[in-house]
């Protein structure tokens, strides 16, 4: 290699003088991309995140949340079918996915200093949940009615308790899922 091309490899990771790169050598970058983009690019990226193992990575040892989901009819039944975590929080529209991505990134920070773990989770969990469900309310339970669709099922098969919410207040008071089915597949926050 000789000089005048060795300085420009040393530039590509030296620190930015830009300063919408806050600094970061653009190498840096371009290794996100390279590695991304092997990793099976923005598909793979989606499906990868989408993933148990993805969030177990983070909420294992932080919270008691995939212990309980573990124990839930969602996890673990005689049909076979299990909902993952992504089913029931990540929209499957492309808009709203996207927002929720970029949304969680805030997470990585959270997880970095360590804002929520098992001694405080009790207290952060209510906040959480509300914010879980005003998602779920404006969005009329959509992650729900992906698997369960209350223009298909039969009522008449239903318990007499579930028929008579179902048949009665669900459409009489327009509720959607959430308004009654909390605490589906984690345990209910204590309320204050
Ligand atoms: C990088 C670590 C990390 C990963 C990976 C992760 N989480 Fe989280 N998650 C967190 C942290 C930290 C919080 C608490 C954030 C706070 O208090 O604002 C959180 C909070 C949440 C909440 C509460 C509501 C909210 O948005 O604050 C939900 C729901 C959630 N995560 C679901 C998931 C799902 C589903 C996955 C997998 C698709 C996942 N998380 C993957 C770290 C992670
Ligand atoms: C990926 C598909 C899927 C998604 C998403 C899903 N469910 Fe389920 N749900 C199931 C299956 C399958 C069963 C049956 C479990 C069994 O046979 O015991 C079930 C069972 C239930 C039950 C009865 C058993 C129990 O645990 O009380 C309720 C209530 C329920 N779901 C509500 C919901 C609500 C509310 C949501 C949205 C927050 C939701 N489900 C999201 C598939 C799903
Ligand atoms: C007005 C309140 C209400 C609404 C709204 C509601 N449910 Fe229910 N649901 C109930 C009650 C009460 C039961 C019976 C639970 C029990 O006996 O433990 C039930 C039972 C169920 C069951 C179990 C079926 C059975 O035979 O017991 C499933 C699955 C279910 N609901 C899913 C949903 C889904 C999905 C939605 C949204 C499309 C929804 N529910 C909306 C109140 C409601
Ligand atoms: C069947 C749907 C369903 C599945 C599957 C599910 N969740 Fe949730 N999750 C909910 C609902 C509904 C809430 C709102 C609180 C409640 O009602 O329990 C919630 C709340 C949360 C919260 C907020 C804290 C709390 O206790 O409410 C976190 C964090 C979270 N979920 C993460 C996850 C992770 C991680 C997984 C997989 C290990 C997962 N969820 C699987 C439906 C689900």
């Amino acid at each position: 290699m000789n000089d005048k091309n060795k300085s420009k490899w040393q530039k590509l990771w030296a620190s930015s003088k830009n300063k919408w790169l806050f600094g970061i050598p653009l190498g840096g970058f371009l290794a996100v991309i390279v590695g991304a983009t092997a990793l099976g690019g923005f598909n793979g990226v989606m499906h990868v995140t989408n993933s148990n193992q993805f969030c177990y990575s983070c909420h294992i040892g932080m919270d008691t949340i995939v212990e309980e989901y573990q124990a839930s009819r969602h996890f673990n039944n005689a049909t076979g079918v299990q909902a993952s975590c992504a089913d029931c929080h990540v929209p499957k529209e492309f808009l709203p996915k996207m927002w929720t991505k970029v949304r969680a990134t805030k997470d990585i920070y959270h997880k970095l200093v360590g804002t929520v773990n098992l001694e405080n989770f009790e207290e952060q969990r209510l906040h959480q949940a509300e914010y879980v469900w005003k998602v779920m309310i404006a969005r009329d339970s959509q992650e729900c009615r992906n698997c369960h669709q209350a223009s298909t099922w039969s009522t008449d098969k239903q318990s007499l308790r579930a028929r008579q919410h179902h048949l009665g207040e669900m459409v009489t008071d327009d509720k959607t899922c959430i308004d009654c089915h909390i605490g589906v597949a984690h345990s209910k926050p204590a309320i204050r």
